[in-house]
């Protein structure tokens, strides 16, 4: 992209519009200002059920014409990441069950299942009911419940989509599984989530999961599918070589649980866990059957601090997710202020960064405002000049949006649902 900010009077947007349709300054402030064509589309989309397909645009627009803020994604890039992905998995033993914790977005779940992944990860129930109704699956939901009423959710979920798989990581919870599912007359699908270490949620690893793994083949409702081991702190060691020391370690341990899991004569088809950072550090795991990949379409500033095999940058996938934001305000000479603060981005990691400008950085400013500080910007930016922002940690960022503005180079193609976007239940 050569310029990174553009006003919509400036040639490129005039020419897409066509000379009778040229936008001035003056209407495209005021455009903006009541939502824009997408925006619109967007709405009336979801208003008639359209959540889980591409909304098509009804007119071309340019990605400076959109809306802010507005969270972007360049196709090109998506599709780069999701196919250097799927190649590198493609004659390992391992397989992928892409995790759609990250994107929300059925329309990239599919992406991900036409290019041979055999499965997605959801954590949530909810989740999950927003892939089923888009068609999605087969679904793996990789936290456990614990009340009656998801429960509840769950067992009409598993009646709608028979291989629908549920982890858990207790014993009273196999009791309260294997009850529902009789009482709807179901067998439903379940996989041993084990504690690697992360101490968020699983059952220690030894003895008591091998116990709750035959509880689980013992229940006549149930189906024991397999073991999940994700060990999400160690997604983010910094350094490839110390990371794969010490996931090696740890998965090490996971596989004397589940080799005496087997010699108690319990069958584990499915072995399954990793994520982004350890993409190509669990596909050499012996006996890990699935890599539950969520961040690597998207990429985010945080995962590439984490460094790669082959340097200090995680840059096996490129950040394909942005912020299209625009400056609405320079109360002071040497700073300006963009139109996307605390609601704009997860404030978890450091702030993001422009993408396209050097020589500025940018604060929180509050809520709805960023400042940027124009210490020695390689361009100008002006009040109106649109910016794009990087993304700090896109799985929370993209849970603030409810579409994906899908673009080539600077034309918007498509309009995508954040269909879970919400969906944290
Ligand atoms: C259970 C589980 N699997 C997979 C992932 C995906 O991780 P990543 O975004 O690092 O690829 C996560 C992320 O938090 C997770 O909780």
């Amino acid at each position: 992209m050569r310029r990174s900010l553009r006003t919509a009077s400036e040639p490129s947007g005039q020419a897409r519009h066509g000379a009778d349709m040229r936008i001035t300054r003056r209407d495209f402030f005021s455009s903006s200002i009541v939502g824009g064509p997408v925006a619109l589309a967007g709405v009336a989309a979801v208003e008639v059920g359209q959540r889980h397909r591409p909304i098509p645009l009804p007119e071309p627009m340019r990605l400076w014409d959109l809306a802010t803020p507005a969270l972007v994604v360049d196709v090109d890039q998506l599709d780069s990441n999701l196919r250097t992905m799927h190649q590198f998995y493609a004659d390992r033993r391992a397989s992928l069950r892409p995790h759609a914790k990250t994107h929300k977005c059925p329309v990239i779940a599919r992406q991900q299942l036409d290019l041979g992944a055999i499965g997605i990860a959801v954590t949530k129930i909810s989740e999950a009911e927003v892939m089923v109704e888009g068609g999605v699956g087969p679904l793996l939901i990789t936290s456990p419940i614990a009340t009656r009423g998801k429960l509840a959710r769950l067992l009409a979920l598993a009646r709608q989509a028979p291989s629908l798989q549920i982890v858990t990581d207790r014993l009273q919870n196999v009791r309260d599984l294997n009850d529902g599912a009789r009482a709807v007359g179901i067998r439903l699908q379940v996989i041993i989530d084990l504690n690697t270490g992360d101490d968020r949620t699983g059952i220690a690893l030894g003895e008591s999961a091998v116990t709750l793994a035959d509880a689980v083949a013992r229940a006549e409702s149930l189906e024991l599918v397999g073991v999940q081991a994700y060990a999400g702190r160690l997604q983010h060691v910094v350094g490839w070589e110390a990371r794969r020391h010490q996931y090696s370690e740890t998965m090490g341990r996971v596989m004397e649980t589940v080799a005496s899991m087997r010699q108690a004569g319990l069958n584990l088809p499915v072995v399954t866990g990793g994520g982004t950072g350890t993409y190509d550090i669990n596909s050499e795991v012996d006996g890990m059957t699935d890599t539950q990949v969520g961040s690597y379409v998207f990429m985010d500033d945080n995962y590439r601090e984490v460094g790669g095999r082959s340097g200090q940058v995680f840059d096996d996938f490129e950040p394909s997710l942005f912020v299209l934001a625009t400056a609405i305000s320079q109360p002071v000479e040497g700073r300006i202020t963009v139109d996307a603060g605390y609601k704009a981005f997860a404030t978890d990691k450091e702030p993001p960064r422009l993408r396209d400008i050097r020589g500025v950085t940018y604060q929180f400013g509050g809520d709805e405002h960023g400042i940027l500080e124009l210490t020695d910007p390689s361009e100008p930016i002006t009040v109106g000049d649109k910016v794009r922002l990087t993304i700090p940690h896109c799985d929370p960022t993209v849970n603030l949006y409810d579409h994906l503005h899908a673009v080539r180079g600077e034309d918007v193609l498509e309009v995508w649902p954040i269909a879970g976007r919400g969906r944290s239940q």
